[in-house]
């Protein structure tokens, strides 16, 4: 069964360089999974909240690109709040995790790396549908 304690923030590789630093993310390698989709949230308005939905069988890494925001993770039984502000760790989402965005702070850039491609059919977007699923 899957649930909160297989989510955590994994740390990515950093390239320190007066130039500027660099990190990079290999599916299998550094995340648990095979990167099969990028996409990425941007101009986001201020109070506005994403997500509220939960996937059966995607993987996701969430990363804040710039600036920052906040996500809450819940397995149905507990719920965890975690805050992302830098490019070089991101937050691994297992299936099954119903998970909520907020508290953008202006300029938030948001990537996320998923394990397939986007699939509707993949989604819960109903909270009572999904709670009578995973409990
Ligand atoms: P959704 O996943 O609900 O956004 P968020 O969780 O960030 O609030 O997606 C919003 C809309 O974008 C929805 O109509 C589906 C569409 N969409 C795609 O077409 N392809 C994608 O890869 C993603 C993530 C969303």
């Amino acid at each position: 069964m899957n649930s909160l304690e297989q989510c955590r923030l994994i740390d990515l590789p950093k390239i320190h360089d007066a130039r500027g630093n660099l990190t990079f993310v290999e599916g299998e390698r550094h995340i648990p999974f095979d990167i099969k989709r990028v996409y990425y949230l941007y101009d986001v308005p201020g109070g506005a909240e994403r997500g509220g939905h939960a996937h059966r069988d995607l993987h996701q890494l969430i990363i804040a690109m710039s600036g920052s925001f906040d996500i809450v993770l819940d397995d149905g039984r507990e719920k965890k709040r975690f805050h992302l502000s830098r490019s070089y760790y991101g937050l691994y989402v297992c299936p099954m995790i119903w998970r909520e965005m907020d508290n953008f702070s202006s300029g938030a850039v948001c990537l996320v790396l998923a394990s397939n491609l986007y699939d509707e059919a993949d989604y819960y977007r109903n909270y009572d549908e999904f709670i009578r699923d995973v409990i």
